[in-house]
């Protein structure tokens, strides 16, 4: 999604505008553009595509401004043409946006009846004519934008230069995140605090309608009422070295090869070794007297959710509904009062989820929050935050997030069965030690690495790819067919293994691989069932199974993938790394971009 960067310096800024974009990279975007002051000017320059075509134009036309502001673009309206890149401009006023304006129409209407001039097709121009309007009145920068905010619907951050005001920056958030940075001498806004990892480690988090109007010596923050506010200044923690690849090709291999020390990590704060008990964080509501939880993600996080669903059922016998966020929110779902409404989400910020998360906290529920940023939008407003420890997941595919997301998930069903007094103490060791397992399980996964690079070479001139599990394993096919389609392009599909012959099965031709997860233990042999099914009718099958199961099943396979034996509770963690790994070599072999795909966002913070 979008990135913001904005730097009032004291030396030019140019080059590290694009420095921090480059670290905005991550989030996924098709065109950039910086603007800087100098001379009294407003100097633009904008490019389509990558970040390299940015440098190639500031290399022949250079912005050697002290004040300066940068975005990458991920577009929502209008196509991704330099004309649509931002900042967009007036004479007086140049700004960088992150969201949507949704009643840009009518704004636009008016101020294009009212003479204005509109060059792109996008909702963030209609902003910066509505300021500089305000500015050519004669108004401040600050009297200005306190009178425009209240007029724009839907989300934003936003930060804005002013041509007359060479000394000040001014950004907003509503819905989008944006963060404060205190130099020595100079003063930062970005999305993230990513984006301004090398520049300082002092940032402030902006509330939800806050501004801020920057200078080099400081931010003055104000409210939504336009209440002069403080908000706290804390470290970052987030260092330039968290997101360097080190010796991996691309930060997706790198985050899959993480995945045994983050989880490991992950379960180390939810799990007490010395007794094999789960310990969770201490909040003020009763556990046992939940009666229904309401989960709701989307993508990934989506998957980890469908998994829970078993566990959470199983284990604490409380029945779960599921929905993805962009669904829940528009389909009016009944929420008792005193429900869990649970959230599960990478970045915290997905504008879906936020916006479904608060929805319940309207109607009532408990909000539970599983997330991987602790400084994130969700993260503040949960009643129960359960963070994820995976660390900075760069990759736009999420990886190692989804394999922690379901040790918390996993953590959090026991521990609720352990209140309910649905599971024993002896049960509550049984269940913490398979869990205390993981780490080793998964790293027994990741040996196989070259098999499934070499098998990767049959999947990649497939066009359509079907994932089939049973069970637990069927969210897992899921995610493995979501896998495959973020960064290799080839269309793939997850099926319960059962359903399969109610539609899919008329797919089956030896053009499609049917890649069949099926550990072994109480399903696996329904599972097998369902591949002879496949089998019989041509379909390639590569199984994907433990030893035992593949001396029993393996035969007559096109190729097999040898996990280790596990208990089937850490099964589901387990089974991603095959899954992580064949969409990554499958991709490498096709030559796609793997941690930047087409089209595709890291963190979704527009509907
Ligand atoms: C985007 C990302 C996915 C992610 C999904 C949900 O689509 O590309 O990898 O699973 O958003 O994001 P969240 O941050 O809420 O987990």
């Amino acid at each position: 999604m979008c990135g913001i960067i904005g730097i009032v310096g004291d030396a030019p800024v140019a080059d590290r505008l694009v420095d921090g974009l480059k670290r905005m990279e991550y989030r996924g975007y098709d065109s950039s553009g910086i603007c800087t002051i100098v001379d009294g000017q407003l100097v633009r320059r904008r490019a389509e595509g990558k970040l390299a075509n940015l440098v190639e134009v500031l290399k022949h036309d250079p912005a050697d401004g002290l004040i300066g502001i940068a975005h990458t673009r991920w577009a929502t309206h209008g196509a991704p043409t330099s004309s649509n890149a931002h900042p967009h401009a007036t004479e007086e006023v140049a700004l960088v946006h992150n969201g949507i304006i949704e009643n840009f129409r009518p704004l636009r209407e008016q101020m294009a009846g009212e003479g204005r001039n509109f060059e792109s097709q996008t909702d963030t121009e209609v902003v910066v004519h509505l300021v500089s309007r305000e500015v050519e009145k004669g108004r401040s920068p600050q009297e200005a934008v306190r009178e425009v905010l209240p007029q724009l619907r839907g989300a934003f951050a936003l930060a804005i230069a002013f041509k007359s005001h060479p000394d000040i920056l001014i950004g907003a958030r509503l819905g989008s995140p944006l963060v404060v940075g205190y130099g020595e001498g100079e003063m930062f806004l970005g999305s993230d605090a990513l984006a301004l990892a090398p520049l300082t480690q002092k940032i402030a988090y902006l509330e939800e309608g806050d501004w801020v109007v920057l200078t080099k010596s400081g931010a003055t923050i104000y409210d939504a009422e336009n209440n002069e506010v403080t908000r706290e200044v804390q470290a970052s923690g987030a260092t330039a070295a968290a997101i360097e690849k080190g010796n991996y090709r691309h930060y997706m291999q790198k985050e899959i090869y993480e995945q045994p020390t983050v989880v490991a990590q992950t379960l180390g704060s939810y799990l007490r070794r010395e007794d094999n008990s789960v310990a969770l964080p201490q909040f003020d509501f009763d556990l046992t007297a939940i009666k229904r939880i309401t989960i709701v993600a989307c993508g990934t996080s989506y998957y980890a959710a469908m998994v829970a669903k078993y566990w959470f059922e199983q284990f604490a016998r409380v029945p779960v509904d599921l929905d993805f966020a962009s669904e829940f929110r528009y389909r009016d779902p009944v929420l008792e009062d005193g429900g869990l409404a649970l959230f599960i989400s990478q970045s915290g910020e997905t504008a879906d989820t936020l916006a479904a998360l608060r929805h319940c906290k309207e109607n009532g529920q408990i909000i539970g929050v599983v997330v991987n940023v602790p400084t994130s939008s969700m993260a503040r407003e949960a009643d129960l935050l359960l963070p994820t420890h995976a660390g900075p997941e760069i990759g736009v595919a999420s990886t190692k997030a989804f394999t922690c997301q379901l040790a918390v998930l996993a953590a959090l069903a026991a521990h609720m069965a352990v209140k309910k007094g649905l599971m024993s103490r002896e049960e509550e060791q049984e269940v913490v030690k398979h869990l205390l397992e993981a780490p080793a399980a998964l790293n027994a996964a990741l040996d196989h690495d070259d098999d499934i690079a070499a098998m990767a070479h049959l999947i990649a001139p497939a066009r359509d790819v079907l994932y089939l599990g049973r069970g637990q394993d069927y969210p897992l096919a899921m995610e493995g067919a979501l896998k495959l389609k973020e960064i290799s392009y080839i269309h793939a599909e997850g099926y319960a293994s059962g359903e399969m012959k109610h539609g899919p099965i008329a797919l089956i031709d030896e053009a499609v691989p049917v890649i069949v997860l099926a550990p072994s233990g109480p399903l696996f042999e329904k599972t097998v069932s369902n591949m002879e099914e496949v089998r019989a009718r041509g379909g390639q099958v590569v199984l994907i199974s433990d030893a035992e199961g593949l001396a029993l099943a393996g035969e007559g396979c096109i190729a097999t993938i040898e996990m280790p034996n596990v208990h089937p509770l850490i099964a589901p963690l387990v089974y991603s790394v095959p899954v992580q790994l064949l969409a990554y070599h499958t991709a490498c072999v096709k030559g796609t971009d793997v941690d930047q795909p087409r089209n595709l966002a890291k963190s979704v913070t527009v509907e």
